[in-house]
């Protein structure tokens, strides 16, 4: 699976942002259609997109594009005007139901099929940011095996509910809780929302932390100085990987010897513990190939 840490969005019709995202080792960008871009200016959008995907060197990043909600009337131009461009996925916004997923994932096919792309090779990011969106996510999850990660999106969801934000973000907790646990039990990724203040990078890096916490693998971004601080949180120190080979290897050679639970430094270690420590080498071994 590929490591999407931090998917810095740029707006589409911004060439200067797109080379500048395409030049910083970030995992993933994401080229806005939807609500970084003003409506009179989609169609430019689109036509930047498409020539900046056959045009900027983006070496390991990850190339995705955000259209606008499936169901509304500019997601069909969206599609057409950058498919042909082949990028790596795209970021469906307002995500409420499967059908909205099966509807992209449908024309997909029939898009690789005319364009001799690998059938099923377009990856699909929902995000999940309404009230209807997170009762229906079991089904988002499920929807389709292009789902790569379920995102969340706390600022329109807070405002579908009529939460006030709060920098600790309270009011967004079993949202974005939910969100991991769906993403997680389908298998697929889990990406927190945008942290949208640009010059606070300790309060950044303290959200980043909170969100790991949780079990987020990434998070999205807005401004390039927030990559090296997100992607640095969702990747182990050196300290964390070897404290984690430590208890693995203790874990063995317990086993070999016939016992389950033991203590390690005064703390009992089991299979949950040894499985979080797999989770962390697994963590480090994705962050070394990105
Ligand atoms: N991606 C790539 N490059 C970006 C960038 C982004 N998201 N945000 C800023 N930059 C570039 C700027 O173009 C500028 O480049 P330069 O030094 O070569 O001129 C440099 O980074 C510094 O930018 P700065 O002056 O600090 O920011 P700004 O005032 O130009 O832009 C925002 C502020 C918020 C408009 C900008 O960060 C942005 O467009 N963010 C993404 C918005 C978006 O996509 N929203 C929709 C999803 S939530
Ligand atoms: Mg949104």
């Amino acid at each position: 699976m590929r490591v999407r840490r931090a998917l810095l969005f740029m707006p589409g019709d911004s060439r200067p942002k797109i080379e500048k995202g395409a030049a910083l080792g970030v995992d993933s960008i994401i080229m806005d259609l939807e609500d970084g871009v003003a409506l009179n200016n989609k169609p430019a959008a689109r036509a930047s997109i498409a020539a900046a995907l056959r045009e900027v060197e983006f070496g390991s990043t990850e190339r995705l594009v955000r259209i606008n909600p499936v169901g509304g009337e500019f997601y069909a131009d969206d599609l057409m005007a950058t498919v042909a461009a082949r990028p790596d996925g795209y970021v469906l916004p307002k995500v409420e139901s499967a059908q909205q997923i099966e509807i992209v994932s449908e024309w997909l096919f029939q898009a690789e099929a005319e364009y001799g792309f690998p059938q099923g090779s377009i990856a699909l990011l929902p995000i999940v940011e309404s009230a209807r969106g997170i009762v229906n996510l079991r089904e988002i999850a499920g929807a389709d095996p292009r789902v790569a990660a379920l995102i969340f999106g706390a600022e329109d969801f807070a405002g579908d509910v009529g939460a006030i934000r709060t920098s600790e973000g309270k009011e967004v907790l079993y949202a974005r809780s939910a969100v991991v646990t769906h993403a997680k039990a389908f298998n697929v990724q889990a990406v927190d929302t945008v942290y949208l203040k640009l010059d606070d990078t300790p309060g950044l890096i303290a959200e980043t932390r909170f969100c790991l916490e949780l079990g987020f693998t990434g998070k999205l971004a807005i401004h390039p100085r927030q990559v090296a601080p997100m992607q640095a949180v969702f990747t182990p120190t050196p300290d964390e990987v070897a404290a984690a080979r430590r208890l693995i290897e203790a874990h063995e050679a317990h086993q070999a010897a016939g016992t389950g639970a033991f203590a390690l430094d005064g703390k009992m270690v089991d299979m949950p513990i040894i499985r979080a420590a797999q989770s962390v080498l697994a963590r480090a071994e994705a962050a070394t190939r990105s």
